[in-house]
């Protein structure tokens, strides 16, 4: 790699681009502008009203499953996936050392232990080859997590799970529309947690899902989001009841209706909006594939990608050089989730050397612009930036 090419705008050359391609950007349009008005108008604004009823009953369908419960977040989704089970203090969950802070912190805020687990270095993803050699007496729950959109190995998290009693929690936060094995993601776990956040690819501002097939586990979550009361029984079974009761400890992790209108209108185009991504993402393998030095993630088989991410896997020596490069020719790039113990609050959890594949891979991980609104010039240019620099 030549990172003293005279032509790269890094070191003075003339840049690919002179308005920045961004990373990510919400796709809203005209249909989403006006069910949010509408919604606001019917000045139905408050938690869990009949669009976000409307909302949770729609992707219910869409996913396959039982029962959807929106809720402001991820995060807090995940907090309820592990509450709702009442495991004692102290009693392990199995989490990938490559994630996002939400799906340990949950176990953590249950007074959980949390072991980290090694990913594959090629994607992320946990390594289901070492995932028994985690497994204590204690042991109680394992977290997968669907890193950049691809689906985990769940049939085999699954079997492991079945045969040590393990209650699964899987954080499909950004893989919303993939397809694992002829099912949606969402499907396979005893919980699922989807984000509705801004980047996600169906987005409701901030938002999240807890979904499942467990009528017990659902039953519980309404009234764990709903500050521990049975309101959502009352509303909707409201036959001789003139209240409703105070009937568990819980927190307010309800969702504005305006937000549950966005999740309609959202889920209506999610299908084109993934289709838009895939293109884009055949586009840069075509572009790119045969550039020395330069790998994708892999894709866990028998799965199909929502293409949240595009990933590229680069050296890692110039790992930092390469962003900074592509960033001085116009084209936003980022590394991502530093290996949680990498950071401050996980650190004593496990080291560089127990972890290699998390290492491995986030040394070598960089992110492309990938959405639906990025044009089709913007994706010439990143394109072009990419090989300018590995040329
Ligand atoms: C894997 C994973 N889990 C959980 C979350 C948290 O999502 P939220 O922002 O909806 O709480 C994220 C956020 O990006 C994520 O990537």
């Amino acid at each position: 790699m030549n990172t003293g090419n005279k032509n790269l705008a890094i070191n003075g050359g003339k840049k690919v681009s002179e308005a920045p391609v961004l990373i990510h950007k919400p796709y809203l349009d005209e249909a989403d502008f006006k069910i949010a008005d509408k919604t606001l108008r019917s000045t139905f604004i408050s938690g869990d009203g009949p669009e976000c009823r409307e909302f949770e009953k729609k992707l219910s369908e869409y996913l396959g499953v039982k029962h959807v419960l929106f809720m402001n977040s991820a995060t807090t989704a995940l907090e309820i996936a592990f509450r709702v089970k009442n495991f004692p203090h102290g009693a392990e969950v199995i989490c990938p050392d490559f994630t996002y802070t939400s799906t340990a912190v949950a176990a953590a805020y249950n007074n959980l232990k949390i072991v980290l687990a090694d990913v594959y270095p090629d994607n992320g993803s946990l390594d289901v080859s070492k995932l028994e050699s985690y497994i204590t007496k204690k042991t109680v729950a394992i977290a997968a997590v669907d890193y950049g959109g691809i689906p985990a190995e769940m049939d085999r998290i699954m079997a492991i799970a079945k045969k040590h009693d393990l209650y699964v929690v899987h954080d499909t936060a950004q893989s919303i529309g993939s397809v694992y094995k002829g099912k949606k993601t969402g499907c396979q776990g005893h919980v699922s947690t989807f984000s509705f956040h801004g980047t996600k690819n169906l987005t409701t501002g901030e938002g999240g899902a807890l979904v499942t097939d467990d009528d017990a586990i659902a039953e519980r979550v309404k009234i764990l989001r709903e500050k521990g009361t049975d309101k959502y029984s009352f509303l909707t079974d409201n036959k001789d009841r003139g209240y409703y009761e105070y009937v568990d400890i819980g927190n307010s992790y309800v969702q504005s209706n305006i937000n549950g209108a966005l999740g309609i209108t959202q889920l209506e185009k999610l299908d084109w909006m993934n289709s838009e991504r895939k293109k884009i993402a055949e586009y840069y393998k075509k572009e790119l594939s045969g550039i020395k030095d330069l790998d994708f993630m892999r894709i866990t088989e028998g799965s199909d990608h929502n293409w949240h991410l595009f990933g590229i896997l680069v050296p890692a020596e110039h790992r930092y050089w390469i962003m900074d490069a592509l960033r001085a020719e116009g084209v936003m790039s980022n590394v991502h989730y530093t290996p949680l113990h990498r950071n401050k609050y996980y650190k004593d959890l496990a080291t560089d050397e127990n972890m290699p594949g998390s290492m491995k891979f986030f040394n070598r991980l960089l992110r492309l612009p990938i959405y639906p609104s990025l044009t089709e010039t913007e994706r010439r240019l990143v394109v072009e930036a990419v090989k300018k620099i590995f040329n």
